[in-house]
């Protein structure tokens, strides 16, 4: 089933997984726009150490930091880093900086610290639990949108599933009811949709399939559609469909296009790759739709790559007509 995501954008918070490389930063962006469009006010948030998404909008960004920064219309972006979430936390309990300052560096502290499994997932988590929760002087949400930029699967998986084992293995305290409110947020599908990005080819299409079953199953989170990113267009029009057949035929009989053109052979040969690229590709969209069992939304390859606004308008364009694309 191929459609438009249009309803994705109603959620609080949607958080984009896939494998590396599929397109996921992209992905963030492309929402974040599309989410503008629409009128929302977006927080788009990135996290680790990286800042992708706003190099995508401006040429030389500053950075936008922990604090975020807007940079478009309607769209903040933010980068969460760990250290700084939970110096930020450490902050609001203790209340004392200079004391915070002195915990996190302690060596001790933080030998500690990167032993123990789950509480960067955590920490980050509750970050954005604490940025959905944010009002306005009005009292309506600081961000109609969240978009997290997850890291990718395996690691996303794992980044999803710290509240619930926190819940699960810590009796009480505070601790167990910051888990259990960001579990509570998170395992709620009005509120909150996980969004797996997929590449049209082989292992790409069945690690997807894999990871929706582990996120539906042992996470517990909503997952309604996945993107399948980067699909290859079909490169003739109805008339030519057959363009590749003609070319073949006239390199074999020796025949030539033009003189400024290349011999038809090269032309045969590039006509019939693009051809096989576009049927592999729509063959593996076919493939993740009956693996997963979810609508799909596809977004096209851009032949240039995605690299500023204008390519991240063309792709939530695309969004937004879904089968379309
Ligand atoms: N639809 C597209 N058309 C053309 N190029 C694309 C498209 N989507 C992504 N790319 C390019 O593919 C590369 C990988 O994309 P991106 O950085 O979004 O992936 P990622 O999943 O976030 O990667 P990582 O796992 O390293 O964070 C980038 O160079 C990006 O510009
Ligand atoms: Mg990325």
């Amino acid at each position: 089933m191929l459609d438009s995501g249009r309803s994705l954008l109603e959620r609080r918070l949607i958080i984009v997984t896939g494998k590396g490389g599929t397109g996921k930063t992209t992905v963030a962006a492309t929402l974040a726009v599309a989410s503008a469009r629409a009128g929302q006010r977006v927080l788009v948030v990135e996290v680790g150490r990286d800042e992708q998404i706003p190099r995508l909008f401006a040429k030389n960004p500053k950075p936008v930091g922990y604090a975020g920064r807007r940079v478009a219309p309607g769209i903040t972006a933010m980068r969460i880093d760990p250290f700084e979430a939970l110096s930020e936390y450490l902050g609001l309990q203790i209340r004392v900086q200079s004391v915070v300052d002195l915990v996190l560096n302690n060596a001790a502290f933080r030998q500690l610290m990167s032993a123990t499994p789950g509480w960067r997932e955590l920490i980050t988590l509750g970050k954005i639990w604490h940025l959905e929760r944010m009002r306005d002087g009005r009292g309506r949400p600081r961000y109609d949108l969240i978009v997290v930029d997850a890291p990718a699967t395996g690691h996303g998986v794992t980044f999803l599933d710290a509240p619930r084992v926190v819940v699960s293995a810590v009796r009480a305290g505070p601790l167990r009811r910051q888990a259990f409110e960001v579990e509570t947020l998170i395992e709620d599908p009005e509120r909150c949709v996980l969004l797996p990005v997929a590449l049209a080819e082989e292992l790409p299409a069945r690690e997807t399939a894999e990871l929706v079953e582990r996120l539906t199953g042992e996470v517990g989170v909503a997952v309604e559609r996945v993107i399948v990113n980067a699909v290859v267009a079909e490169p003739f029009s109805e008339q030519l469909a057959d363009l590749d057949d003609r070319l073949s035929r006239l390199a074999a009989s020796g025949g030539s296009v033009h003189p400024e053109l290349p011999a038809s052979s090269t032309l045969a040969l590039c006509a019939s790759y693009l051809k096989s690229r576009s049927a592999l590709n729509r063959h593996y969209v076919d493939v993740i739709g009956r693996l997963t069992g979810l609508p799909l939304t596809l977004l096209p390859q851009l032949t240039n790559g995605v690299r500023t606004s204008a390519d991240l308008e063309t792709l939530s364009s695309a969004f937004f007509r879904g089968a379309d694309a």
